[in-house]
């Protein structure tokens, strides 16, 4: 057992391998968070622990006679704090009651423990496929006076350092109640020394890093979108200051949710912190009538000892292994190339299929058919909605064309924006009220397309019906299912008035419902996730989509920054990364090997018609066709390493270990080319010290040990300069 209760102390010990996450139960009533971090294995009392955190006596909030006055509860570590009773800091729970009142008192009246790891019914979640991989603990709490039950649920991973939350809100009998804010879960320290560590962007720049001290006050990065959204990324890092790649105490949290989420860090002015992540509470109510029950999204936690490159590869095994699932989890994909770089809306059949031959006969595994291709789409302006095939552009349809792509050796794949309506469009006109919107107001377009309202099973029913039709009717081995805008004046036209601030988690649940019947109904098609570019990348699509388009940014040098953002939490395995032409962004010029490189660090395919490539960049392509399909494995499977960023070298290096340890590649990219340089280190990690390597191009051997402590030297004197080192295990 991985989850261990000491009666006598009433003290709740969940052990992952390097990991103890301990819960109190204070007189007999209310759950502290005792301890997270490195794994205990002594013996410790509650007492210990608790007066480990420091003085509890001050906070800002009144004694609590619930317990003799002799605490504040704004002063000590909650488990699952509430709203109104006395702490100040931002709580987990809120609920309005019907005799106006907004206090709760979430009290401990029992739990469980078992092996394995529940569902939460219509949301996404991290799973166990053997009750032995898992602990759980379910904490019941009551507020007798309302009637209101919270069931809290712990699990400990048993072989990651892994411990997800969640929590389940029960309304008895007692009234209707409004709940304001139900987050996932929550993390009291009693020291502030941590950086808060954030992932922020815009189209075509996501996960940017930043760094910065915790100050004393509310820090949250949040999203108002309806979506996880470019601009902030659930996943938060509360690094120790002076934490490194290898070294430091951090904290990872990151929420399985891909709607309006909060993730932030409160600081009180006697340092104490408290960690908080779950749907934004901001335009959020949700109505409990007697009887009903709500579930909030998981929350993952990730404690690492030995710095912030060990958390990222806790993370990367986790959605890899425990998040994906279905034919393609953990596999190797098919190497696409996809039109829309190289033709936008401007295609027919035959330009299609000249792509298309090209890229079989150097080896592309699938052509993906982009945005344009049904209704009169010939721009962004129109049809989304009319999923129906423009015979103008493909007078064979989508079946015609499937079959002269397959003919060719190659799958083929469709991109689709099923979540989205054209103000012209059939689907429109026949059912205006169909979108997201707040009636009698003005209706706001971005890309000149309305939001369809998946909170309504009639929307739901209607786009499985018109999908399924498409996958039925030609053979398509994968799509790519884009969402191009955020939410702006959210209503549901079906909901009553009082429950309009239930809209975007309404949306989200009706999302998370069709993607699952789709992924249930075509288990053999390839799902690939995309939000103009990387606006969705969270924790909850990966549960459904196997890949996600990481940016529309496919420019190299600029893609190497958002693909090393992304890793702080995602696996490459997720990342789609295409090659594409040059000059490309910025009008960047690089070399087609540099290209390939960055693209073979994620889910590698190529953004171009390989037609209009010279014979030299066709060779390169070849060679970066049988590198994937030989290594693919390596890149997307194995552990992954930071070992050099432009933050304090000249270079951005990532390495990359097999499952088996065999294969070592190292990928290195020039930041900053200087004409005489000083030469850099690059000491690789992670090797076995005694074994030796062999690099593949120059034949000569070196060991672990030897590539660990003394390393290699490189100058960065070539502009975009890029290497790729391959080491097998002799
Ligand atoms: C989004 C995607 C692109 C492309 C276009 C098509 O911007 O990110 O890759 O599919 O839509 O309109």
């Amino acid at each position: 057992m991985s989850i261990i209760y000491n009666e006598k102390e009433k003290i709740f010990h969940l052990k992952t391998p390097e990991t103890s996450y301990v819960i109190g139960i204070y007189e007999g009533k209310l759950p502290m968070h005792l301890y997270y971090g490195k794994r205990l294995d002594s013996s410790f009392s509650f007492k210990d622990l608790f007066e480990a955190n420091g003085d509890n006596g001050w906070g800002q909030g009144s004694m609590s006679a619930d317990f003799e006055n002799k605490i504040q509860l704004s002063g000590v570590p909650i488990e699952c704090p509430s709203m109104g009773d006395g702490d100040v800091r931002p709580a987990m729970f809120q609920a309005k009651y019907e005799d106006g009142s907004i206090l709760s008192k979430l009290w401990y009246t029992g739990h469980k423990i078992y092996k394995g790891k529940p569902e939460i019914p219509g949301l996404p979640a991290t799973y166990v496929e053997s009750d032995d991989e898992a602990d759980t603990l379910e904490l019941y709490l009551e507020d007798s006076f309302q009637d209101i039950k919270v069931v809290l649920y712990y699990t400990a991973f048993s072989k990651m350092d892994v411990i997800t939350r969640s929590m389940r809100v029960i309304n008895g009998n007692k009234g209707v109640v409004r709940l304001t804010a139900a987050l996932s879960g929550c993390l009291d320290f009693n020291n502030k020394n941590y950086d808060l560590m954030h992932f922020y962007g815009a189209w075509a720049r996501e996960r940017y890093m930043e760094r910065k001290p915790l100050f004393i006050g509310n820090q949250s990065v949040e999203s108002l979108l309806g979506a996880s959204g470019h601009h902030q990324n659930p996943f938060i890092c509360l690094a120790e200051h002076g934490a490194t790649e290898d070294r430091g105490r951090v904290y990872g949290v990151n929420l399985v949710y891909s709607g309006n989420f909060v993730s932030g860090a409160y600081v009180d002015p006697y340092h104490r912190t408290r960690l908080y992540i779950g749907i934004n509470p901001t335009n959020f109510e949700w109505k409990l009538e007697c009887g009903e029950e709500f579930f909030t999204p998981e929350c993952v936690f990730v404690y690492s000892d030995e710095g912030i490159g060990k958390m990222s590869r806790t993370f990367h095994r986790l959605i890899r292994d425990r998040l994906a699932r279905g034919k393609f989890r953990g596999e190797e994909r098919p190497i696409l190339i996809n039109n829309w770089e190289a033709t936008t809306f401007d295609f027919d059949e035959e330009k299609i299929v000249s792509i298309a031959k090209k890229a079989a006969d150097v080896g592309v595994d699938m052509m993906v058919l982009d945005d344009g291709w049904f209704g009169v789409r010939n721009d962004d302006t129109t049809s989304l909605g009319d999923w129906f095939v423009n015979r103008d552009k493909l007078p064979n349809g989508l079946d015609g064309l499937a079959k002269r792509v397959n003919d060719m050796g190659m799958k083929f794949g469709l991109w689709l924006e099923p979540e989205m309506v054209s103000p012209e469009s059939k689907l429109y006109k026949e059912h205006p009220d169909w979108c997201l919107h707040v009636q009698g107001r003005s209706r706001g377009l971005a890309r000149s397309q309305l939001i369809l309202d998946y909170s309504r099973k009639d929307v739901r029913d209607y786009i499985i019906k018109v999908l399924s039709d498409i996958f039925d009717n030609a053979n398509i081995e994968y799509i790519k299912w884009d969402m191009n805008r955020n939410m702006g004046e959210i209503g549901s036209m079906l909901l009553p008035a009082d429950r309009q601030g239930e809209t975007a988690h309404r949306y989200m649940l009706g999302l998370y419902s069709v993607l699952e019947e789709i992924k249930k109904k075509y288990p053999d098609m390839l799902m690939e996730g995309c939000s103009a570019g990387g606006g969705r990348f969270d924790m909850g699509m990966f549960h459904y989509f196997d890949q996600f388009w990481t940016s529309d940014e496919s420019e190299a040098m600029a893609r190497i920054q958002i693909q090393n953002g992304t890793s702080y939490c995602y696996p490459t395995i997720t990342m789609g990364a295409h090659v594409s032409k040059v000059p490309n962004g910025v009008g960047r010029v690089t070399s087609m090997e540099l290209r390939g490189y960055v693209s073979l660090a994620g889910q590698f395919g190529y953004e171009l018609d390989l037609n209009q490539l010279n014979d030299a960049d066709i060779e390169e392509v070849k060679r970066q066709i049988a590198l994937c399909k030989q290594y693919r494995k390596v890149f997307n499977n194995g552990d992954m390493y930071r070992i050099m960023s432009p933050e304090n070298t000249s270079f951005m290096a990532w390495q990359f270990i097999s499952e088996d340890k065999e294969t070592v590649i190292v990928e290195l990219f020039t930041m900053k080319a200087l004409r005489y340089p000083p030469a850099e280190i690059i000491r690789l990690k992670d090797l076995e010290s005694s074994s030796l390597y062999r690099d593949k191009e120059t034949g000569r051997e070196y060991s672990g040990e030897f590539l660990m402590n003394v390393g290699f030297s490189r100058e960065p004197n070539v502009e975009y300069g890029c290497e790729m080192l391959i080491l097998e295990k002799v």
